[in-house]
């Protein structure tokens, strides 16, 4: 089975929308369409959702998709602040980070809440990119692949087979997010292989080969090639990369 790579640009919260527009008409207009064989996401803030589905819509020939960094899992209503699927898809959101090990710390978000989330975008047809990861005191304590698979098994509690062929999980193990310290790429793939595993339990063979597991964790122009030769790495989910355009495009061509 061959998987299509996928490279996400995680923002986070970075770039005005002046600044936003400006990086995503780089990424777009230098490099038209050379990533035929590779998944580009970006995901900037909320605030510049709209700028992305105008520049990538109208202004430009790239292929590059757009995905948000978070979804509230109720569709409407009096959530002061909120922002919901139906509101992601209408500016061409196709992909959505969830359960980000930021959204868990610093917004005490539950696996619970990771599931609810899932379910609200498969609901509106924008793909969930499920984020799980690692502390570095669980890594020292070998607890790496029981937390990690039952984050994933949580988060997909209410999903059904068919649903399931359009998530896509991201390996992320907390200490190497920003630090510039990575696992192993063999540490990362055999995590990787783990979260394939569940995938193969719940949902069958067919779908663990389909499913596409990224990477993220200081990925960098640097040690992209190492991570790109292991098995079950489809890909990067990338933050302080993303907001270099050359740096990735860089990792975007790596993939392809
Ligand atoms: P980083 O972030 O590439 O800056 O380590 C990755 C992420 O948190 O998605």
């Amino acid at each position: 089975m061959t998987r299509r790579p996928m490279v996400v640009g995680n923002w986070k919260m970075n770039k005005t929308n002046s600044e936003a527009t400006k990086l995503i008409q780089q990424l777009s207009f230098s490099y038209e369409n050379v990533y035929a064989a590779v998944d580009v996401v970006i995901c900037p803030p909320y605030t510049a959702l709209r700028s992305a589905q105008v520049v990538l819509r109208f202004d430009s020939k790239s292929n590059i998709l757009i995905g948000a960094q978070d979804v509230f899992w109720e569709s409407s209503g009096a959530y002061t602040g909120a922002i919901s699927a139906d509101m992601l898809k209408d500016l061409d959101c196709a992909y959505c980070i969830i359960g980000h090990s930021e959204r868990r710390e610093y917004f005490h978000e539950t696996d619970e809440d990771v599931a609810r989330k899932a379910s609200a975008l498969l609901g509106n047809k924008i793909a969930p990119i499920i984020c799980c990861g690692e502390s570095l005191a669980a890594r020292e304590n070998n607890e790496t692949l029981p937390l990690v698979t039952a984050q994933i098994r949580a988060a997909l509690a209410h999903i059904s087979a068919s649903e399931a062929e359009s998530v896509v999980l991201a390996y992320e193990p907390i200490w190497a997010i920003g630090t510039g310290r990575t696992p192993t790429p063999e540490q990362a793939d055999e995590v990787c292989a783990a979260l394939r595993d569940t995938f193969r339990e719940l949902y069958g063979p067919a779908a663990a080969d389909a499913l596409r597991v990224l990477y993220g964790g200081s990925m960098n122009p640097g040690n992209v090639d190492a991570f790109k030769e292991m098995p079950n790495i489809d890909g990067g989910l990338v933050g302080g990369a993303s907001l270099v355009a050359e740096d990735f495009l860089t990792l975007a061509k790596a993939f392809s």
